[in-house]
């Protein structure tokens, strides 16, 4: 019996590169671990999480798929349940970005010795990717996913050399070319529009409108309408 996934961890999933030991942080349901495992992809797995119920949700689902021999859950906060070295991978989806931020930079000896991140965050990506880059990471692929109208954003780091970087690339990623042309295109359009409505609402609602915060609007949103022409190339 193999699990089906969402389209959205199937995509993180398959991000897993074959042979790596791997940790799912805020693992809640355990799905992740139980198709690396089921499916040959990792070795060993270890589904953590802060919260007793989801992880002995994860916990049965690992019993369920006859998998307690490659797999240990364990509780606690972020990557700090790892000891360096463990695992190569670490896995950190369906949180707010700052926090990923706060869990990585809590676990620098852990971080420290991994090969791979695959994160997924649900807000503050902007955030996430400058907190990459300042720390010495470079992104190796931004992929897009889109589920239930939501379009998710999956972020592969590996340590890297620090650079200078044009802020919209905190904004859209590094790699928004590899991904389908339309989903590409559909995400740039919903940013456009974000900050169309951005502009609109300091235009029209404040009373004293920042003109630092317009200005810098306006030439975000200069750079997403160039970035959505080269899209079409
Ligand atoms: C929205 S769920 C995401 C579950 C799964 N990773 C996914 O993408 O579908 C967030 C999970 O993260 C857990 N969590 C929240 N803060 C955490 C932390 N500091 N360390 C570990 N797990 C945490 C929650 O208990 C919850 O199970």
């Amino acid at each position: 019996m193999n699990i089906k996934l969402t389209p959205r961890l199937k995509k993180i999933a398959e991000q897993v590169k074959s042979g790596e030991k791997v940790a799912d942080i805020g693992t809640d349901h355990g799905y992740i671990p139980v198709y690396l495992l089921k499916n040959n992809i990792s070795p060993f797995v270890i589904a953590g999480d802060i919260n007793k119920k989801p992880l002995e949700s994860a916990e049965n689902n690992i019993k369920k798929y006859d998998l307690s021999d490659k797999a240990e859950t364990r509780l606690g906060s972020g990557l700090s349940i790892l000891k360096a070295g463990e695992v190569n991978t670490v896995i950190i989806a369906g949180m707010g970005g700052l926090l990923i931020n706060e869990l990585l930079t809590a676990s620098k000896e852990v971080v420290n010795e991994l090969n791979t991140l695959i994160l997924q965050p649900m807000q503050a990506q902007f955030e996430l990717r400058k907190y990459l880059i300042d720390n010495g990471f470079t992104i190796e692929s931004d992929i897009l996913v889109k589920e239930d109208h939501h379009i998710y954003e999956i972020i592969i780091a590996k340590h890297g050399i620090k650079k200078n970087i044009d802020p919209i690339y905190y904004d859209i990623g590094f790699h928004i070319k590899n991904n389908p042309k339309p989903l590409a295109t559909e995400f740039i359009n919903r940013k456009i529009k974000e900050v169309k409505n951005i502009i609109k609402n300091i235009s029209e609602n404040s009373s004293n409108p920042s003109i630092e915060k317009l200005n810098e609007m306006e030439n975000k949103l200069k750079k997403l309408e160039e970035v959505e022409l080269w899209l079409q190339d």
